[in-house]
């Protein structure tokens, strides 16, 4: 059982992450059915992903027909209920433990297999609330996937204190045998590997920003031309989703209740003004 291939996946939310992870899958030759709660979200989701496999094609990374194929692999719920017959299901829902555990409970009663493997894209809410949310937390994992999921090529792999070794290595090798991906495993920590790193440097960044210390345009230019990273921690901030950097921050912080974890006041301020980055059009910068 456990070395059965994994050709039939789930993905619940389509925003930026699971319509990323979406496509990788329907790219990787896997069978995809992806759910969002409302037809419109629906509608968006889908353009969301076509018109990400139409920047596949025109850089040359995919043929017209490779993204034909891929397209037809896709399809579109708004019923869970259609999901009994996946072998995985990630879920890349809002960083919102309650949405998160209720979408796990559904997901375990209508999942049948035993060893399916319901993975959690979350960045930073334990893995273990959300297999307590079920019956069977054996098959709940973390599969933590970065942004943009078609262009970076890492995978983090977050095994609880209940996910079975059946499971654990279902999943991993269906992100690198299928999908291609690089897998580094964590402890069920918040936060896991990556942000636990990231989230501190780009809440220090905001700070610095706040203080008046530097310009947002000085701090980004400073670490992609003095540290050679492909773009700047404000801007990255923002193709994060400012909701959602606040939302690791808040997680991290309730964990290990250490202050360089807190979200500070300029981030707060520009979450509740709607200045979420680039998918508002406005966060540290201005898009479109
Ligand atoms: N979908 C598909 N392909 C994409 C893409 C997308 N959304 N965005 C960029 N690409 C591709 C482009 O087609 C291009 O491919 P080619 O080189 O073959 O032409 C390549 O990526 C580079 O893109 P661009 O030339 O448009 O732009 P760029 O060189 O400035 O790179 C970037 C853009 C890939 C986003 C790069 O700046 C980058 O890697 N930034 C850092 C991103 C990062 O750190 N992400 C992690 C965030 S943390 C996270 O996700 C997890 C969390 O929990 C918060």
């Amino acid at each position: 059982m456990a070395s059965e291939k994994i050709s039939r996946v789930g993905v619940i939310g389509a925003g930026q992450m699971g319509g990323g992870i979406a496509e990788v899958c329907a790219r990787a030759d896997v069978d995809v059915l992806v759910y969002e709660s409302t037809r419109e979200l629906v509608a968006a989701g889908r353009t969301r992903i076509l018109r990400s496999l139409d920047r596949g094609v025109s850089s040359g990374k995919l043929t017209e027909r490779e993204r034909e194929d891929a397209a037809g692999r896709l399809r579109f719920t708004s019923d869970l209920g259609d999901f009994a017959d996946r072998q995985l299901v990630c879920e890349a829902v809002i960083e919102d433990e309650l949405v998160k555990t209720e979408i796990f409970a559904d997901l375990d009663k209508v999942v049948s297999d035993p060893l399916a493997v319901l993975a959690s894209n979350t960045s930073s809410i334990p893995i273990m609330k959300l297999g307590m949310a079920t019956q069977n937390a054996g098959r709940v994992i973390g599969m933590h996937f970065f942004n943009p999921v078609p262009v970076l090529p890492l995978v983090e792999l977050v095994t609880t204190l209940m996910t079975s070794d059946d499971v654990s290595a279902r999943a991993e090798a269906f992100a690198h045998d299928v999908l291609g991906k690089q897998v580094v495993r964590s402890a069920d920590r918040s936060g896991f590997v990556v942000n636990s790193l990231l989230v501190p440097y780009l809440l220090s960044a905001i700070r610095m920003a706040e203080s008046g210390f530097a310009t947002a345009e000085d701090i980004d230019k400073a670490m992609v031309l003095g540290c050679a990273h492909p773009m700047g921690p404000l801007k990255l901030s923002d193709l994060v989703g400012l909701d959602t950097v606040k939302a690791i921050a808040d997680k991290m912080y309730e964990e290990f209740k250490e202050p360089l974890y807190a979200p500070p006041p300029l981030l707060l301020r520009m979450v509740e003004a709607g200045r979420l980055g680039k998918k508002a059009g406005h966060g540290f910068y201005r898009y479109g």
